[in-house]
């Protein structure tokens, strides 16, 4: 498995545990009332497990699987550059939304997440392609 695919599903992994983490929080305090600030962390919990999670694992295991180019996964940097757009966008929408710091934010964090996805599907695209053209060595 790529570099790459590694850092994605580690990542989403990390949200995962933080996003159930999150998510038991919330449930405890329904049933036993611990603190009222504990729902700010619901639009944490729906961005670290909506984004965070599933959208960074799928580009993960996407990025290892689909068809290559020989060896080469085409180019790499618009995925890093979808790494870090997809990351910053979690955080900024999901901390913004917490915190109240204003729609702005939250707007910001979400083209960042547009970004992500259109910066993945630049490498994703031409390597979706008929089995026809995959090399097979004699
Ligand atoms: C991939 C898994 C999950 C996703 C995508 C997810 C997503 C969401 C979403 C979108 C909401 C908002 C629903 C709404 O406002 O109507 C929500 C609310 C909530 N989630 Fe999750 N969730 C996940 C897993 C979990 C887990 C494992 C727990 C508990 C251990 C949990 C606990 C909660 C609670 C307590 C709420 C608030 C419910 C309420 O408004 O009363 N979630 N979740």
């Amino acid at each position: 498995m790529p570099f790459l695919s590694r850092l994605f599903i580690r990542t989403a992994l990390g949200y995962l545990v933080f996003g159930f983490t999150f998510g038991a929080l919330m449930l405890t305090n329904k049933g036993v009332p611990i603190h009222p600030l504990l729902w700010r962390l619901l639009p944490l919990h729906i961005e670290f497990l909506f984004v965070g999670w599933t959208v960074q694992f799928v580009f993960g295991v996407a990025f290892w699987i689909l068809p290559r180019f020989n060896t080469s996964r085409g180019n790499e940097s618009v995925v890093w550059l979808s790494y870090a757009l997809l990351n910053a966008g979690v955080l900024v929408a999901g901390l913004g939304a917490a915190l109240a710091l204003g729609n702005g934010l939250v707007l910001a964090g979400r083209l960042a997440e547009l970004g992500a996805v259109v910066a993945f599907a630049i490498n994703a695209w031409p390597r979706i392609k008929p089995f026809r053209d995959v090399v097979i060595p004699k």
